[in-house]
């Protein structure tokens, strides 16, 4: 296997892609690329097209020419985890020309579950890592186990902006998914078992894979 994959993460919000991504990060020594992370860490930034906080609290997609400016510039040569991006086909086309992928990863999780996920999810301020109030406590309520950090809620993970990313990854980030599943390079791992579990499944397939 190559020691620096190039992999992709799929999936719908709250499917776990950000916490598979810190293990993938972990395991093969490579950057995880985030543009979710990105466009929060710079929600103000002026563009011609507006801020990025007012397409994210409203649940919907940032214009493609500001994240796809954030992938070139985060995409290296010694392997990545990405994760949030391509989400249309317009930057499925985009990720093409600037780089190969070594392994694209479904993670699958029912809707349900999903509302769940996310309007239990908290973040540490600090270094951004996942947590959730039921299935994934911190030692101590409200602090962060890896920087001692605050743990929040992000904006966009009230129920109602929830239904709304949902409907559109349904509408415009399920077509990327069936993009990948026809070129016959889409590896589908059942993302609703423990993370742990996730991970081991994970893992295999990225070895086998690459
Ligand atoms: P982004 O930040 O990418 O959000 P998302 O895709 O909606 O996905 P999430 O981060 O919510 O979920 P996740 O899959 O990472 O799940 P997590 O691991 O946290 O994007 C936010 C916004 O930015 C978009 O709405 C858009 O506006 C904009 N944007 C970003 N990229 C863009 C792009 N390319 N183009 C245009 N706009 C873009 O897990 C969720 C919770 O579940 C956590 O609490 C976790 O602890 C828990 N959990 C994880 N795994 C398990 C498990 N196996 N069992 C039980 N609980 C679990
Ligand atoms: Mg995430
Ligand atoms: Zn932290």
């Amino acid at each position: 296997m190559s020691q620096q994959p190039n992999v992709l993460l799929l999936g719908p919000p709250g499917a776990g892609k950000g916490t598979q991504s810190a293990n993938v990060a972990d395991e093969y020594d490579i950057p995880h690329v985030t543009t979710g992370d990105a466009l929060r860490a710079n929600k103000d930034m002026e563009t011609e097209h507006g801020t990025p906080r007012s397409f994210m609290e409203a649940g919907e997609l940032v214009p493609d020419p500001v994240v796809n400016e954030i992938v070139a510039e985060a995409l290296g040569d010694e392997g990545y985890v990405l994760d949030g991006y391509p989400r249309n086909e317009e930057q499925v086309a985009y990720l093409a020309d600037i780089t190969t992928l070594d392994a694209v990863c479904l993670l699958s999780v029912s809707e349900s579950e999903l509302v769940d996920r996310l309007t239990g999810r908290r973040v540490c301020d600090e270094c951004g890592a996942n947590y959730h109030v039921e299935f994934d406590q911190p030692a101590e309520e409200g602090v962060c186990d890896e920087c001692g950090g605050e743990l929040i809620q992000r904006e966009d993970d009230t129920e109602d902006t929830v239904r709304e990313r949902l409907r559109v990854y349904h509408e415009t980030t399920e077509p990327v998914v069936e993009h990948y599943r026809e070129a016959g390079v889409l590896q589908e791992i059942d993302g609703e078992q423990a993370p742990d579990a996730v991970w081991d499944d994970l893992r295999a397939t990225i070895d086998e894979t690459v």
